[in-house]
């Protein structure tokens, strides 16, 4: 992957949220005024907010507090040596590192894999969209977690991983959060963290799961316009300001914690909790398929594999196919 690292250098100059006369930051980098301009255009692309106060005065609009290996491992505790923690400044996508290395079996037995970065230059989102977050704007990694199980035996995993959000963003006592079937997280009604999995493995096990999660921390006013949905952070919904590092290391830990009680009880160990989540629960709903089809019914639970229950005028009906989309009917 390229990086500019002239374009990162700079960035750390900036970072004090001070105002910077180009021609110093010219002498600093030492390379031309030109240089300084287009590297600006670069932390543009990141979605940077860099602001031009005149000609010759620049300066970021919000500084970025730096993922730290060691205040992320200070907080996950006595959890910390499960993980091979690895950040990287850019990638194409976590998701797609962790399963470049299981592919090439370059993963390292004993510990489970996470990796972390600054920015994605083709961040996925589920159903084939696109995840936008802007350099240091969020709370982007995978962690690769290793099953004894069948992938058949892995329903109801992607609801498990929006249990261990929401534990970990509700101790920060953020009001009206909320997860959307199957793991979208919402607050007020906007979406703040999603969860992309993607599995591997043989029919009989074991099997691979590359659990990608995404948090909007501090979104840059540049990316706000260029996602496809209505979003919000943390910094919009909680009125203190919440710690990437401290975030990360609880959510390492918490994930652990339920992965390890999905391998050994499955989805219907967490099935009250996540019930007690769900926005739509009891709600009359239309649910949508990809084909455009709809049906209508009222929410009424969770099946053993993570579907949803549906009470229809035919009866109670469940649905686990990955791209329905529920929604509030408007009366
Ligand atoms: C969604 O709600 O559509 C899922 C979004 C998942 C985004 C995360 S960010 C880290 C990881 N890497 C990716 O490319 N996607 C996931």
């Amino acid at each position: 992957m390229y990086v500019n690292l002239k374009a990162l250098y700079l960035l750390v100059l900036l970072n004090d949220g001070m105002q910077h006369s180009a021609s110093a930051l010219a002498k600093l980098l030492k390379c031309s005024l030109t240089s300084i301009h287009f590297l600006v255009y670069q932390l543009k692309n990141y979605s940077i907010d860099v602001v031009n106060i005149d000609a010759n005065t620049i300066k970021i609009n919000k500084p970025i507090v730096w993922l730290n290996t060691e205040l992320i491992i200070k907080s996950t505790s006595v959890g910390s040596k499960k993980f091979d923690l690895r950040l990287l400044d850019i990638v194409d996508s976590t998701n797609n590192y962790l399963l470049n290395q299981l592919k090439r079996k370059t993963l390292i037995n004993g510990t489970v894999p996470v990796v972390a970065t600054e920015f994605q230059t083709s961040g996925r989102g589920r159903e084939g969209r696109i995840w936008q977050c802007g350099f240091g704007n969020g709370l982007m990694f995978s962690i690769c977690w290793r099953f004894d199980k069948s992938i058949s035996e892995l329903s109801g995993l992607s609801l498990v991983i929006g249990i261990a959000i929401l534990r970990v963003l509700k101790s920060y006592s953020i009001q009206n959060i909320n997860i959307k079937w199957p793991n979208d997280i919402l607050c007020n009604n906007h979406k703040l963290a999603g969860t992309l999995i993607e599995i591997r493995g043989e029919i009989c096990g074991p099997s691979y799961a590359v659990i990608g999660i995404g948090i909007n921390f501090n979104l840059s006013e540049s990316i706000k316009p260029m996602i496809d949905q209505q979003v919000t952070d943390l910094s919009e919904v909680s009125s203190n300001l919440i710690d990437r590092n401290r975030v990360f290391g609880e959510l390492l830990v918490e994930l652990h914690n339920v992965l390890k009680d999905f391998d050994y009880y499955g989805f219907v160990y967490f099935r009250k909790e996540w019930i007690s989540y769900h926005f739509y629960e009891g709600c009359e709903v239309d649910l949508i398929f990809p084909n455009g089809l709809a049906i209508a019914g009222i929410i009424d639970g969770i099946a053993d594999d993570g579907a949803i229950c549906l009470l229809t005028p035919g009866g109670k009906k469940s649905f686990n196919v990955g791209n329905i989309s529920v929604r509030s009917r408007v009366y």
